[in-house]
């Protein structure tokens, strides 16, 4: 069993997440989405709320499954038994991003992580410009999944 991992903050989980998830599920038998904490930047929706969201969002995919984690994602990957970390790349700017962290879990654990090009389509979807789109009432329904929009249409209107 070829496991992989596509961790991120999923604050919410977009179009974008969505391709790189779909194509990682061809790639390896199974895929776990992991719903973590980056330190550096602010969340609109509790860990709860972005695991129900991934839910929903993964259930085309038979062989994907959503989890938490807390801690390291090379702790997380070991404890399930994941060979790879999947992450997506918009550009140069993700890349200089994700470039030191999967040099930095190679060198605690000896994963490797795959990069996937993002769909050119998707180049300026991100969940932080989603929610300033969201939240000064612009329409984000090209990029989320119908059941995101209405819940980040909530949350905002509170
Ligand atoms: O979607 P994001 O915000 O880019 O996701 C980043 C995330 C949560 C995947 C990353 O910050 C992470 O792996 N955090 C867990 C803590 C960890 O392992 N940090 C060291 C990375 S080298």
């Amino acid at each position: 069993m070829r496991r992989a991992v596509c961790p991120g903050s999923f604050d919410p989980v977009t179009t974008g997440h969505l391709d790189i998830i779909g194509r990682s599920a061809g790639l390896f038998d199974e895929v776990v989405v992991a719903t973590g904490v980056n330190v550096s930047k602010n969340r609109l929706f509790d860990p709860d709320e972005r695991l129900a969201m991934l839910e929903e969002a993964v259930r085309p995919w038979d062989n994907v499954r959503v989890s938490g984690f807390s801690g390291l994602i090379v702790d997380f990957c070991r404890e399930i038994g994941a060979i790879a970390i999947v992450k997506g790349l918009r550009g140069a700017t993700d890349y200089e991003y994700e470039l030191p962290m999967a040099q930095m879990n190679v060198h605690l654990t000896g994963i490797e992580t795959v990069f996937l090009p993002g769909a050119t389509g998707n180049a300026f979807v991100s969940s932080s410009l989603i929610k300033e789109v969201a939240g000064f009432g612009g329409d984000i329904s090209a990029f989320v999944p119908d059941f995101v929009a209405e819940r980040l249409r909530a949350k905002l209107a509170r």
